[in-house]
């Protein structure tokens, strides 16, 4: 059986449709079973349901507090009963309620060499700081921000001619097919040790 996969989303979803790439060939190891986003009329939802993936919209917004958006969120998430949480590109913290449920099972990409320039800005903030070499990270979500176990890193050189824009790019290419190739790391990492137990 595939690892099953809900990606969580806020954007234009380019880590996401690399995903729905690999997961197209069955011996990736991975399916996603569906796309939520914390916000409605982004481009990364209309690449879920162009590849006929269920998707969701959870809005911080509609709930009193944001404890209560944790329960709903994670609820959205019980729902299709992943086996882990990828937030690709997913812009929000989630809290104590949903990693009472997740915890140790929500992957997170983040466009900088953490712990380094942890929080939104983080390619911004490597610039401006004037850094030779920035990167990627995929880490596993703690109750911090951007500070939970390191699963993988990759490193990007940075240009005297670099905006945030054109780092951006340059890093999110990296970062694709970093997410790829660890989900598949941790994918037969899981299936050897199932092997070993069964
Ligand atoms: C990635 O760099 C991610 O780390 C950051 O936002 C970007 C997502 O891009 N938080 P996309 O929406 O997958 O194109």
């Amino acid at each position: 059986m595939p690892v099953r996969l809900v990606v969580l989303i806020s954007g234009t979803g380019t880590l996401l449709q690399s995903l729905i790439d690999a997961c197209a060939d069955p011996a990736y190891g991975a399916q996603i079973v569906a796309v939520g986003a914390d916000r409605d009329g982004i481009a990364g939802l209309g690449r879920a349901r162009a590849a006929q993936l269920p998707t969701f919209v959870c809005r911080v917004a509609d709930y009193d507090d944001r404890g209560d958006w944790n329960e709903a969120l994670a609820d959205e998430v019980a729902a299709f009963e992943p086996d882990w949480i990828i937030s690709a590109g997913f812009m929000k913290i989630v809290g104590p309620r949903f990693l009472a449920r997740y915890g140790g099972r929500m992957l997170n990409t983040h466009p900088a060499l953490l712990p380094s320039f942890p929080g939104a800005h983080a390619v911004r903030d490597a610039l401006a700081h004037g850094v030779k070499v920035t990167g990627c990270t995929l880490f596993t979500v703690d109750e911090g921000v951007d500070t939970g176990p390191i699963i993988a890193q990759r490193a990007v050189d940075v240009f005297e001619r670099d905006t945030e824009d054109t780092l951006h790019e340059r890093i999110k290419v990296v970062e694709r097919a970093m997410l790829i190739d660890a989900i598949q790391e941790l994918v037969a990492r899981q299936r050897t040790s199932e092997g070993e137990h069964s």
